[in-house]
């Protein structure tokens, strides 16, 4: 059966590949240079990855031009759904290296009115810039990713540590690919948030850090000033704030 949508895309999408060819005459040891890397890429795993690291942030930005809400931004490849609910915000247990981080806001609408109830789902890197169940095993670890609501009056309270900045998985194809461009293989430290409300559209978006030394160079071209915190120091814990702004579903 004939999808409209499929082959308008497709259609476009071989004919700005086509161009490109042409353009760059592309030789035939090149293209199945391309198709031999594509298969070691999805043979590695890293499809996903390789999808994520250098098309998903075009995408989050081409689908939410009307958004209003905080800026969006890519899921990435470590998302894991059904993470625990946690109690009074705690998202990193007493044990968890780090310097401790309190982040505090308000989830809001469009027009600043507080969202009560809204779940918050969050995942993070460790201190070592570690993701629970992909660099920690096993699959089912969970450690710092959580779900939480917003109180009443919309506030919420993540107590948790400051993650590091994260090199992708660089031994493989896609940190072949990274490397043959000349690009670092590091994302800057980021906390990722999926935010829903009732009636409202859900939010994914990443939170950074200003001062990171990777904020400008985002191997997956992504980070942005206006979703980094700027942190105050006491001792060894770092505070911040951040309003969740969420659009109403139409
Ligand atoms: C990507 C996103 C992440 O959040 C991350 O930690 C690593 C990679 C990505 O878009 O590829
Ligand atoms: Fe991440």
């Amino acid at each position: 059966m004939t999808n409209p949508r499929v082959a308008h895309l497709m259609e476009d999408l071989f004919l700005a590949v086509n161009d490109l060819v042409a353009k760059h005459e592309v030789t035939h040891e090149e293209y199945r240079a391309a198709v031999a890397f594509l298969n070691e890429a999805a043979e590695a795993g890293e499809t996903m990855l390789l999808l994520d690291v250098f098309l998903e942030g075009g995408v989050v930005d081409a689908s939410s031009r009307e958004w209003r809400g905080t800026p969006k931004q890519a899921v990435g490849p470590y998302y894991l759904e059904d993470a625990p609910w946690i109690e009074d915000g705690q998202l990193a247990g007493p044990d968890e290296e780090g310097d401790r981080l309190l982040l505090t806001g308000t989830v809001r609408d469009v027009d600043g009115n507080p969202i009560s109830d809204a779940v918050l789902d969050w995942w993070q890197a460790d201190a070592k810039g570690r993701y629970g169940a992909f660099d920690i095993p096993p699959r089912t670890n969970m450690n710092l990713r959580g779900r939480m609501h917003s109180k009443e009056d919309g506030s919420y309270a993540l107590h948790t540590v400051v993650p590091a900045a994260y090199p992708i998985p660089h031994e493989g194809p896609t940190g072949r690919l990274v490397e043959a461009l000349g690009w670092h293989p590091w994302r800057p430290a980021h906390i990722h948030l999926i935010a829903g409300g009732d009636g409202y559209q859900p939010l994914i978006t990443q939170i950074y850090f200003e001062g990171d030394e990777y904020l400008d160079s985002d191997v997956g071209r992504m980070a942005r000033h206006d979703l980094a915190l700027q942190l105050t120091t006491n001792g060894d814990s770092r505070r911040a704030d951040f309003d969740i702004v969420l659009e109403a579903s139409v």
